[in-house]
Order: structure tokens, then C-alpha cells, then sequence
């Protein structure tokens, strides 16, 4: 299901609170990258009483395309169950899609830098060499669930307090489909500049082992034409954007008629009323609380004359509705 993708390919990164199914879809109309992934799950929520909260997080619409499932947790056996309801689609059609339609793969996290998740060995804890054991075993345990019905990848850093190289050893021991590589230790959360060097280096492991794994570049890409640079320089197969998609909700255009900086005010409300219009359809009885919707606001309410004010308003706004009443009022001047 990977083998078809263009190279190189273009990702958008997973984002807790932010790729949800409506920000994707907004994206999948105006400038779809070639894959998108899930916000990250915890498969031990999901095999417990907790599974109706946490569905909504792995919500996707048909017309997403390709659509991977980031899964994080610590017991291999719940990764085990739920790769297999993914693979079987049985947790697609619990989603309410259609036979036939299905996530693209599974992602595991193991580069989340978050206190919260590595405190309790998850995520970017997987990194440091005592936890490699269970690392492996998680590896191990959703390819047994996924029992090559669908493709594996796992995302993750280039170590956790220091550069660990021997770590992508490791990982490309397990005939992954896919890994992603962030330039940053978790030490370095986002305060660095991601290191481009160390990725091009996985990739070099990668052919000397002569393992199909493709290898995906992650950190501080601004747009395609910035990520097909990198992934010429340093011969990647793809390139995954996140904060990038905040400038520019157009950065994986290819040739576009027109860039972002050239989109009128008119038009970037029209794009944010689509998604809060999308946002009220999805999300019934504050399955998402209304706050989320702020994180976008600069997105689209921004560089016109009087955007800032706007922006005021609209944050505090105390409904959706009442939101789209403010971007209707705007765009009728
Ligand atoms: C708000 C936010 C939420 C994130 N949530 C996730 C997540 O759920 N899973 C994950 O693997 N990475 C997550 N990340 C990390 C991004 O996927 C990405 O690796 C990181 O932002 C570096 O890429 P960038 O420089 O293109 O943003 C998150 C990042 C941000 C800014």
C-alpha cells in the first residue's frame, strides 16, 4: 500500500489536537499530501472501558485518502489487538466507514518528547537502550497483529538525552515499511534546528543493510519545494511537514495557481468557515471542546487589515456558531 507512493512522497505529520479528520479533510481539498496520519492513540486506552473516547481520534473520511493510524502505549498485547481490528477493517467499519475502506498502515510513536508519556516509559522513552527490549516487543507484537495485511512504521527521534545512532540499527532490524526520522533528541524538544546530517545518515544505514524500509525526513520543512530539496540532497523517499502546515495550509502544493501569501481575506474566512462548518458537522456534544478551534485561528486570520482584532473576537467567541455568525458578518463587507 506504500508502494505505489510518488518519491518522494509527502506526509503531513501527526499533530495531537490539531490533524484531526476535519483540519485533513480542509487539506485534502485545497492541498492533499500524498499521506496523512492519525493524532497519536493509546492502544491501552483503547483496550480498555475508555475505547468510545479515544475512537474519535482515529475518525477519517473517505475522501482523506491514504490515512495512518499513530498508535502509542506500553503492553505489547493491547498493540497486538488493535493492529489486528485495523488490519481486519474491523475498527473502520466500528468508525462507521464503508467495506472497503480502510487505514492505509500503523505508526508507532516512539519519538513523543512529552513529560506525561515518557515519565511512564512510553513514546520517546522506547529510545534509551534499557527500553529497547519493549521497544522490540512492540514492534514485534502489531506485526503479528497486522500479520502483513497492512504496512508498519515507526516515527521516532535520533535519541533521547544524545544522538543514538545504533538505535536506527536497531529499528532497521524488523523490516519496518517505513520509518520516520525527526532531527531532534527528545532533550532537544523543538528548541533546535532539526539535523538533516543524522537523517541522511539513517538512510545510509538503511542501504548498507539493504532493507526495503523507507525512510521518511522530519523537522522544520516550510513547503514541497523546500522538502523535495532535502530529499534530493540527503536521497530520501519522503518528507513529512507539521508546523509548516501553520504558515502555509497550501505547503504541499505542487505548482499552485495561486500561493497562500496571494489569498485575499475573503478567501482565507471562506477556508476557516469550511473548517468550522466541518468542525460543528463532526464533532456533537463537545466530543472536541470549541478551545481547539483557536489553534487555527491564526492560520487563516492572519496578514489582512484588522486580522488581529478579528482574531480577539473570534477566540472568545462562546459557541461554533456564534463563530461562523462572526466570519459570515466579515465576509458579506
Ligand atoms: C501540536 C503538536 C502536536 C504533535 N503531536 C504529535 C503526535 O501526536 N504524534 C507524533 O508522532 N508527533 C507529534 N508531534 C510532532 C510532529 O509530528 C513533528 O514530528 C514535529 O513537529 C517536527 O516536525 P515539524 O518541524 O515539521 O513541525 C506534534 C507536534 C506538534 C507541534
Amino acid at each position: 500500500m506504500l508502494d505505489d507512493l510518488p518519491r518522494p512522497f509527502f506526509a503531513l505529520a501527526p499533530m495531537d489536537d490539531v490533524t484531526d479528520t476535519v483540519f485533513r479533510q480542509v487539506v485534502a481539498d485545497v492541498a492533499p499530501p500524498d499521506v496523512f496520519f492519525t493524532e497519536f492513540v493509546n492502544v491501552d486506552g483503547l483496550m480498555s472501558a475508555g475505547r468510545p473516547n479515544l475512537l474519535k481520534k482515529l475518525r477519517f473520511a473517505e475522501k482523506e485518502g491514504r490515512v495512518v493510524a499513530q498508535l502509542w502505549g506500553l503492553d505489547p498485547d493491547n498493540f497486538r489487538a488493535v493492529a489486528g481490528q485495523i488490519a481486519s477493517g474491523e475498527l473502520a467499519r466500528e468508525l462507521g466507514l464503508p467495506p472497503g475502506v480502510n487505514f492505509a498502515g500503523v505508526d508507532l510513536n516512539m519519538g513523543c518528547p512529552a513529560k506525561s508519556e515518557v515519565r511512564n516509559g512510553a513514546c520517546a522513552a522506547l529510545i534509551r537502550r534499557e527500553s529497547w527490549p519493549l521497544a522490540g516487543a512492540i514492534i514485534q507484537a502489531t506485526q503479528d497483529g497486522l500479520n502483513g495485511r497492512l504496512p508498519l512504521s515507526v516515527k521516532t527521534r535520533v535519541g533521547f538525552s544524545a544522538v543514538d545512532m545504533e538505535w536506527f540499527d536497531f529499528l532497521l532490524g524488523f523490516d519496518l515499511d517505513m520509518l520516520t526520522v525527526h532531527g531532534r533528541t527528545r532533550k532537544q524538544m523543538s528548541k533546535v534546528p532539526a539535523d538533516w546530517e543524522l537523517i541522511g545518515q539513517v538512510r545510509t544505514k538503511r542501504d548498507a543493510l539493504g532493507v526495503k524500509t523507507l525512510i521518511v525526513g522530519n523537522g522544520d520543512v516550510r513547503d514541497r519545494e523546500h522538502g523535495e530539496a532535502l530529499a534530493k540532497q540527503y536521497q530520501l523517499d519522503g518528507i513529512m511537514i507539521g508546523r509548516g502546515i501553520f504558515t502555509n495550509p497550501l505547503c504541499f502544493l505542487r505548482d499552485g495557481p495561486l500561493e497562500w501569501s496571494q489569498w485575499s481575506k475573503k478567501q482565507r474566512l471562506a477556508l476557516y468557515k469550511k473548517q468550522v462548518t466541518l468542525f460543528k458537522d463532526t464533532w456533537q456534544n463537545g466530543e472536541r471542546p470549541i478551545h481547539t478551534l483557536n489553534k487555527f485561528c491564526k492560520v487563516y486570520v492572519s496578514d489582512f487589515d484588522g486580522a488581529k482584532v478579528l482574531r480577539e473576537e473570534l477566540m472568545v467567541a462562546p459557541s461554533v456558531d456564534e463563530v461562523l455568525n462572526l466570519l459570515h458578518n466579515q465576509n458579506k463587507i
